[in-house]
């Protein structure tokens, strides 16, 4: 079992999120999984140019590290996002990962594993990020599992007391992918998307033959 987690500052190994989305990772290491830290920062990505590009193919016109983001996403059971709460909202870095997942949302290639998402803050807008966060990961077709926000005050040692919370997320996650997990409300959520995205896979058929063709064999087009 592979759980990876991505998370957005800039501060890689110094940053508080990065300290609370490792907590997650050994709570779900304790429990039997492979675990992976991604440090966004650390990887070249171009912001998405609205140039539709990648909806003819698949394909960015750009030359960078989010296709291999992308292939050890797909390669994990569970995803783990974390962003530090940046006026109000996630970090930059992570706006224009999530922007370039575009076509991952739309085609549902991440679909049918299970996340979880973490945020800090210095005061406030960390639970609306957590939910923003998992509303991305329902985007892409994964069920989220839950999540937790720290408001540090500035003092970035306030994350140690969340460590039990945080360790018991990721053995929930660990347990979700062994397991199963069923939400109704999300699972609800994920096919209005499925048949708000159909549309853009069966528009595209003609181009995209084999993410239409799997779509078919994964019943969501009939
Ligand atoms: C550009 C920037 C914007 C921020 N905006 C907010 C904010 O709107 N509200 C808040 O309470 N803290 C804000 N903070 C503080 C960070 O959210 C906080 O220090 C967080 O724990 C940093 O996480 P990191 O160490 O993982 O980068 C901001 C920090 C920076 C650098």
């Amino acid at each position: 079992m592979k759980i990876l987690a991505i998370h957005g500052s800039p501060r890689t190994i110094r940053s508080t999120t990065r300290r609370l989305a490792g907590f997650v990772l050994e709570g779900a290491a304790d429990a039997g999984a492979e675990t992976e830290m991604i440090d966004l920062a650390d990887y070249r990505i171009i912001p998405c140019t609205a140039c539709e590009a990648c909806s003819l193919n698949g394909i960015c016109i750009n030359d960078d590290d989010l296709p291999a983001l992308v292939a050890r996403m797909k390669e994990a059971d569970a995803i783990v996002f974390g962003s530090p709460v940046y006026i109000d909202n996630i970090s930059g870095q992570m706006k224009v990962f999530f922007d370039r997942l575009t076509d991952a949302i739309h085609y549902q290639q991440l679909a049918g594993k299970v996340g979880c998402s973490v945020a800090t803050t210095a005061e406030s807008g960390g639970d609306d990020v957590v939910a923003y966060l998992n509303h991305v990961l329902n985007y892409l077709g994964i069920i989220s599992v839950g999540g937790l926000s720290i408001a540090t005050g500035e003092n970035a040692e306030a994350v140690d007391a969340a460590e039990p919370a945080a360790l018991a997320l990721g053995k929930k996650l660990a347990d979700a992918v062994r397991e199963g997990y069923s939400d109704p409300g999300q699972e609800a959520i994920l096919t209005d998307n499925r048949a708000y995205f159909k549309t853009i896979v069966e528009e595209s058929r003609d181009l995209r033959t084999d993410e239409y063709e799997r779509w078919v064999r994964m019943g969501w087009i009939r």
